[in-house]
């Protein structure tokens, strides 16, 4: 298929965070969010490109405030932008505490999959349809985000010996 719209690779998934998830201060360990969201965002590439995708890069990874156990945690992935190969997956996450009903907006952030061909060489990807000014104005950034990166890419080339 030559172009997908970003609807049809959204996906979201809950978790309960359970004591394997804590880390020593009683709270979830970052490392489990970032595993889930990295699972998420793999389903989501692969219903983009076909399920030989893998991660290239994690960004912009925000914690904005502490998950504790025994709260739901709920992941919204959708495909923002696509280049050649590669895809960028932003990716929502909210805790739902199940006794008040309260939900906040605990993290953020963009995981970037590449779509790899038998061989493991990266392989064209369909192109994005976004369908909402929201999607455009994803895409918009995330094309921002790709360019920013390829410079610092250039400048860290540059300053390495
Ligand atoms: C994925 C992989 C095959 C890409 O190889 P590569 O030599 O970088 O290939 P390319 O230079 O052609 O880049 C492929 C795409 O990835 C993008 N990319 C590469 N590095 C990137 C980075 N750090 N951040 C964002 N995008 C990146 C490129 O811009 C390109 O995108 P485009 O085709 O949409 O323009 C290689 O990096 C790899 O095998 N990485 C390990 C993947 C893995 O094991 N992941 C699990 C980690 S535990």
């Amino acid at each position: 298929m030559k172009e997908k719209k970003v609807s049809e690779s959204r996906t979201e998934m809950s978790q309960l965070m359970l004591p394997q998830h804590a880390n020593i201060a009683g709270t979830v360990y970052g490392g489990a969010i970032l595993s889930i969201a990295d699972s998420v965002a793999y389903v989501c590439a692969a219903r983009h490109a076909g399920p030989n995708c893998v991660t290239v890069s994690v960004d912009q990874v925000d914690f904005r405030e502490p998950v504790r156990i025994g709260e739901l945690v709920t992941f919204k992935a959708s495909v923002n932008y696509v280049g050649r190969t590669s895809m960028e997956i932003g990716i929502r996450i909210e805790a739902e505490n199940l006794k008040t009903g309260e939900r906040r907006h605990t993290n953020s952030c963009y995981i970037t999959m590449v779509a790899l061909d038998d061989r493991g060489k990266p392989v064209e990807v369909p192109r994005l349809i976004c369908e909402t000014e929201v999607e455009r104005r994803r895409f918009r950034e995330g094309q921002i985000r790709r360019e920013h990166a390829k410079q610092l890419a250039e400048k860290r080339k540059l300053t390495s010996f």
